[in-house]
């Protein structure tokens, strides 16, 4: 750190990032909606822009050129994502159509092949309504019983409750690694140990931590993990299932279709192997390729380099955002060492000021081109045990400044002020 500021190139990292040079009603676009979704390099719009002019063609079914070309990027990609997340085999990696549907596709088979009426599946009050609605779907359909971890004020998940929750029926455990609301690193390495000591799988929703800091699913011991490309600088319309491979192999597939097959006849149909069981009909092989342009962009910049500059700027926004009157900020609150921050609170800000209500801060924030987030962010549960309707969300990605932290807390002061 220099004066404050991360060593990394920042400015360089932004040209990287055309979108960022847009002028909203005559000001700079601050975006700071990156828990939502992130903007994209030009490196992953050109790998992607590439192949569809010089390498596109259905991959798997074809012999020729250009179907083998396309198979290849593909294969090439799935092991990217091996490396990225530290996986044992790029057979461990299914891809989805993102976080959401890589928890129904585990809420779906686990189920329908591990589960009984009055079996159990733990989650927490933290929760996306992904990692909520998908368990209630099984628990509509199967009679299977959600289980929720209580937090505790300060917005950390309550360790002693979830031990005490799980019982001889508790089959599955499924927690989100960073609250998408809170900003709270939940810890999951602990969360995996204790779960496996009763014996209990886990998947853990990465959506919120895979784009912000080093994730190795080795390490952790996850059974299953998943996150969004677009959220990691890639595009929309694709994310990642991983699971280990014994439990993979002992899944039913989620959705019939081509290649997931081995044989067909109209008596008896067998299964291709993993990952291409889970991977019915034709892949979305284009947006594969943008994702792994996405995880080699950031890998250059490195995980740790942009894990350290969001939670400096993180720490940096707490401690200006703070000094404003009437200020209420959500979720763990770290202020005395920098360190820390990165320990316990990822780069998502959720705040209210006085009774001014999100919709009109938020709306007013705009009009300064401050791009933030209003309302329940897919959590309601998590809503209701707050007490409140909705917060704004300011959450912040690696091309984020201290200036764009300045333009925010400015932003509010006046918007404050006019109430
Ligand atoms: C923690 C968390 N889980 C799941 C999701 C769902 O991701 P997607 O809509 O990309 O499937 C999100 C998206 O905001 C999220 O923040």
């Amino acid at each position: 750190m220099v004066n404050g500021q991360s060593k990394y190139d920042i400015q360089a990292v932004r040209k990287d990032f055309p979108i960022l040079d847009t002028q909203v009603y005559g000001h700079p676009l601050v975006y700071l909606d990156n828990a939502a979704t992130t903007q994209k390099p030009h490196q992953v719009v050109e790998a992607m822009v590439q192949q569809y002019y010089t390498a596109n063609a259905n991959v798997h079914r074809g012999v020729h050129h250009l179907s083998v070309v396309a198979t290849d990027m593909l294969e090439q990609s799935r092991e990217t994502v091996r490396r990225f997340i530290d996986a044992e085999s790029a057979q461990e990696i299914v891809f989805t159509r993102g976080t959401t549907e890589a928890i129904n596709l585990v809420a779906s088979s686990f189920c329908q092949q591990e589960m009984q009426a009055g079996d159990e599946v733990i989650i927490s009050t933290m929760e996306h309504h992904s990692n909520i609605v998908p368990w209630q779907l099984q628990a509509e359909r199967k009679g299977i019983v959600v289980k929720v971890i209580p937090m505790i004020d300060e917005g950390f998940l309550c360790m002693e409750a979830f031990e005490e929750l799980i019982t001889s029926r508790t089959k599955l455990v499924s927690v989100a690694h960073v609250s998408n609301v809170l900003g709270t690193i939940n810890p999951v390495a602990d969360i995996i140990r204790i779960a496996h000591a009763h014996g209990v799988p886990i998947l853990i929703d990465g959506a919120q931590s895979v784009p912000h800091m080093p994730v190795s699913v080795r390490a952790l011991d996850a059974d299953f993990y998943c996150f969004s490309g677009h959220k990691v600088y890639g595009p929309t319309g694709i994310g990642v299932l991983y699971g280990k491979r014994e439990w993979l192999d002992r899944l039913p597939p989620y959705q019939g279709g081509g290649e997931m097959i081995g044989t067909v006849s109209f008596e008896k149909t067998t299964f291709n192997a993993i990952p291409y069981k889970f991977e019915a009909g034709t892949p979305n092989y284009v947006d594969v390729t943008g994702l792994a342009a996405a995880l080699e962009y950031v890998e250059k910049i490195g995980m740790d380099t942009i894990a350290a500059h969001e939670a400096e700027l993180t720490h940096y926004a707490l401690e200006q955002m703070s000094q404003i009157p009437g200020m209420r900020i959500f979720g763990p609150m770290v202020n005395s060492q920098r360190s820390t921050v990165n320990d316990v609170r990822g780069s998502v800000i959720s705040f209210l000021v006085g009774d001014i209500h999100h919709l009109d801060m938020g709306t007013l924030l705009d009009r300064l081109g401050i791009a933030v987030r209003t309302g329940h962010h897919c959590a309601e549960p998590l809503m209701h045990r707050l007490g409140i309707e909705g917060t704004l969300r300011a959450s912040f990605g690696l091309y984020n400044t201290h200036d764009e932290v300045d333009a925010l807390v400015a932003g509010i002061r006046r918007v404050s002020q006019m109430f």
